[in-house]
């Protein structure tokens, strides 16, 4: 009978028996699915395991510390963390077209894991989250588009790595379940989606690292009082973006002409639909008076009422 302890006892087994004694890779990205195949394999074969945690600069404020915390020293798993940001930056700089930037990042991302893999020697698996939605979507046009910014393994060809993937039998609710069921944390187990690209497609335009900055403080505002309201189950996805657009306002006596911030909050099922989240006018007005007084540069924040379709989730 199907019970998770079963199941994570069986996969153990099947992951030994697959990799014996040779060595297996993992992109961590920090969300939920690599993070719940990261520790299963790592629970199975220990060392013979390293993850490669690529930080591109364009990651929500506190994000890399806090998954290095977890792997590292909760978990006690061998990960490699790549600084990128500058070269992230550089390749986005001048560029502005939506799609251009995810592609930047996207392939970016795959030059900097290849240069990591390389310097490592011996490995010869390559573990993916891959979910048995990814399967049974991957032949859909929108799953294809999706997967090639989402899947941290969407990764080159010419790399010989045999692939492992423990979580191609499960859908989300399981995956959530043996992650908590492997000791993951509530914060990693829950996280709401995060795309790829990061901070990268919330600031709108180009990516400067003033303007990132922007965005990743009054995110983590947003965060902490949708939290703080008891909220952060209920919604879907939260997060700030940053409009290329400046406006006039006052701060004392002074005139100020500064950015603006725009909040968006949705309910979903799927991601595919959403309507935009009824978050209370107490707590939108905390979180207001919080940005505007807390993040410099801004000076003017709104709400994002719009439904999708016609709008998206993402501004970009
Ligand atoms: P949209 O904006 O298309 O977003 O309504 C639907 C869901 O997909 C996420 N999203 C992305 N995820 N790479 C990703 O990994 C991307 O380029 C990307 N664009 C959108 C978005 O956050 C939402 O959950």
């Amino acid at each position: 009978n199907w019970t998770m302890e079963n199941f994570i006892e069986m996969e153990m087994e099947k992951i030994r028996q697959t990799v014996g004694d040779k060595k297996v890779l993992c992109a961590l990205s920090g969300g939920v699915d690599s993070s719940v195949v990261a520790v299963l394999i790592h629970k199975a074969i220990g060392n013979q395991l390293t993850c490669i945690f690529v930080d591109h600069g364009l990651l929500r404020k506190g994000e890399a510390d806090s998954v290095m915390a977890t792997f590292r020293e909760k978990f006690q798993m061998n990960v490699i963390k790549v600084d990128a940001k500058d070269r992230f930056l550089s390749k986005l700089k001048g560029v502005t077209d939506p799609e251009k930037k995810r592609k930047i990042i996207g392939n970016e991302f795959i030059y900097v894991f290849d240069d990591e893999a390389n310097k490592l020697s011996g490995i010869e698996f390559l573990a993916q989250g891959t979910l048995y939605t990814d399967i049974i979507e991957s032949g859909t046009q929108t799953a294809q588009t999706i997967k090639s910014h989402h899947n941290v393994g969407g990764l080159p060809e010419d790399m010989k790595f045999q692939l492992i993937e423990p979580l191609n039998t499960l859908f989300k609710d399981e995956v959530r379940a043996l992650g908590t069921s492997l000791g993951i944390p509530d914060e990693i187990v829950w996280r709401q989606p995060f795309p790829g690209p990061g901070l990268g497609i919330r600031v709108l335009g180009e990516v400067t690292e003033d303007k990132l900055e922007i965005v990743r403080e009054s995110d983590f505002i947003l965060r902490e009082e949708i939290k703080k309201a008891g909220l952060d189950r209920d919604i879907w996805q939260y997060f700030t973006v940053l409009p290329d657009i400046r406006s006039v306002g006052v701060m004392g006596d002074a005139r100020t002409y500064d950015y603006t911030i725009a909040i968006r909050a949705v309910t979903s099922i799927d991601g595919m639909t959403s309507d935009w989240a009824r978050i209370p006018w107490e707590v939108l007005e905390t979180i207001s008076t919080r940005i505007v007084n807390e993040v410099k540069q801004v000076n003017r924040v709104v709400y994002d009422i719009t439904s999708k379709p016609p709008a998206t989730i993402e501004w970009e």
